[in-house]
């Protein structure tokens, strides 16, 4: 067992740093959380959280007036605080290109290195291409008075909408450390998870890099595979859910990430994955994950299919035509649109004429920042009235678990796309809808 506490330090309060910041408070420990945006501290300061997380604001407000979790914008105050930083800032997809974008990663360790005064351990958390933490402990040392502070990577593998109960209850812990001073300091800062028994991998930079990116390529390559294999049930006649069922009783594939529809999208998947490609291309290894394309175009595929599954509905034009869009974030209960399926799908009938009407129960505000020409309203019923075509692209329980006959009275005709396979067609056709889904007759 371990009892030294290390205090911690969270650079970045973004969706990972805000998560890991609250909860390393929950697990027992005093936090500081930096970033460079001042409102967002500020929200954060007042117990706000800038997204939607189930679970977190109440964890965030008990913290904050506990006085064991403060916020700053200041790397001087955060340096003198923390025996432990965590660097948790965004690698975000690089605009017209496939590679990360380091930006922000480099400027957390260059703004934090001159403060280090005495040996402290900063760890990476953020998802990087192979080599990066091995170049920014080389940039580090170059800029810290105290030559003796370490670096490590530790990648998280926290999911949206499940974020709190991944970051306390992990399903195993990552250490790529250069010393055993490192592995140390590690494990006294995640002391609880440690004691409880959660499996513990001990390893180099470059494998804690990958570990991250080949974990996300996997559950990629599986939803894209499932996807696939929807592809050929719509030629055959065949359908992909009873498939997946089947398949998926056999233990070593699994039910899990074998749900087939729109596909993935979010902050990481898509772009973990093309950044692999990247960096894999630098490496000289672009043939050993070069299936990873085809994984990215599978998904891209089923987002057009969808587009033609709605116009089957209506004679081949959106024209004229009004869609009701069921959900915008990249999956339930997140407010999160970045490369949002269903969000691309509205965007691309809208292009092609159709009057499409969106309702989403937490993601609205995100969506019009992005899409301003689409039409979004506050509530399901507001989406459905006069429907020509209904899409539900976002599988929100409010959506699953709509009544045909009750939602047929509302809309201007009975035609429903499934792209999340979550509705029993024989219901809603006994109900009088025409029903479309992906890979299923
Ligand atoms: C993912 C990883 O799961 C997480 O470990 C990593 O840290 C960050 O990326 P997240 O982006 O929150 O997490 O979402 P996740 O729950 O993995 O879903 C990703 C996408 O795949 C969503 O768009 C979801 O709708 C889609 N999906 C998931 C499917 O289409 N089918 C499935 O069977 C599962």
């Amino acid at each position: 067992m371990t009892t030294e506490r290390p205090k911690l330090s969270v650079i970045g309060t973004g969706y990972l740093g805000a998560t890991h910041a609250v909860c390393m408070v929950e697990l027992g420990y005093e936090v500081i959380g930096l970033d460079v945006d001042e409102e967002k501290i500020g929200r954060l300061t007042k117990g706000e959280v800038p997204f939607f997380e189930p679970g977190l604001p109440e964890l965030l407000t008990k913290h904050v007036t506990s006085g064991k979790l403060r916020f700053t914008t200041s790397y001087e105050e955060v340096a003198e605080f923390a025996d432990v930083h965590f660097v948790c800032v965004g690698t975000p997809q690089k605009k017209g290109e496939y590679s990360a974008d380091l930006r922000y990663v480099e400027s957390a360790f260059t703004s934090l290195a001159p403060h280090l005064t005495r040996k402290v351990l900063v760890v990476g958390k953020s998802t990087v291409p192979a080599g990066t933490a091995a170049h920014m402990e080389k940039l580090m040392r170059s800029l810290t008075p105290c030559k003796d502070v370490e670096l490590a990577w530790n990648p998280e593998f926290l999911r949206e909408g499940f974020a709190v109960k991944d970051t306390l209850h992990p399903d195993r812990l990552v250490f790529g450390v250069h010393s055993d001073w490192a592995e140390q300091q590690l494990r006294a800062a995640f002391a609880p998870i440690v004691d409880a028994g959660t499996p513990v991998i001990v390893t180099d930079f470059a494998t804690a890099e990958l570990v991250k990116v080949a974990a996300n390529s996997f559950l990629a390559t599986k939803i894209s595979f499932i996807n696939a294999m929807a592809e050929v049930c719509e030629t055959t006649g065949a359908d992909v859910t009873a498939l997946a069922e089947a398949i998926g009783h056999d233990e070593r594939i699994g039910h899990k990430f074998l749900r087939a529809g729109l596909g993935f999208g979010g902050g990481c998947l898509p772009k973990d994955i093309r950044a692999f490609i990247a960096r894999a291309g630098e490496l000289g290894v672009d043939q050993a994950v070069s299936f990873l394309r085809e994984v990215d175009e599978i998904n891209l595929r089923r987002r057009a299919r969808t587009v033609e599954l709605g116009l089957d509905l209506i004679d081949g034009s959106y024209r004229g035509t009004r869609i009701a869009v069921l959900g915008a974030a990249f999956k339930p209960n997140s407010d999160d649109i970045r490369d949002s399926p269903a969000l691309d799908v509205a965007a691309s009938i809208g292009r092609r004429g159709g009057d499409v009407v969106i309702f989403d129960p937490q993601a609205i505000e995100n969506a019009r920042r992005v899409h301003p020409e689409l039409i979004y309203v506050e509530s399901l019923d507001e989406a459905l009235a006069g429907a020509d075509v209904t899409m539900l692209l976002t599988e929100w329980d409010e959506f699953r678990g709509m009544d045909p006959s009750v939602v047929g009275q509302q809309v201007a005709q009975r035609n429903i796309v499934d792209g999340r396979n979550v509705l029993d067609p024989v219901q809603w056709r006994k109900a009088g809808w025409r029903y479309r889904a992906l890979g299923r007759p």
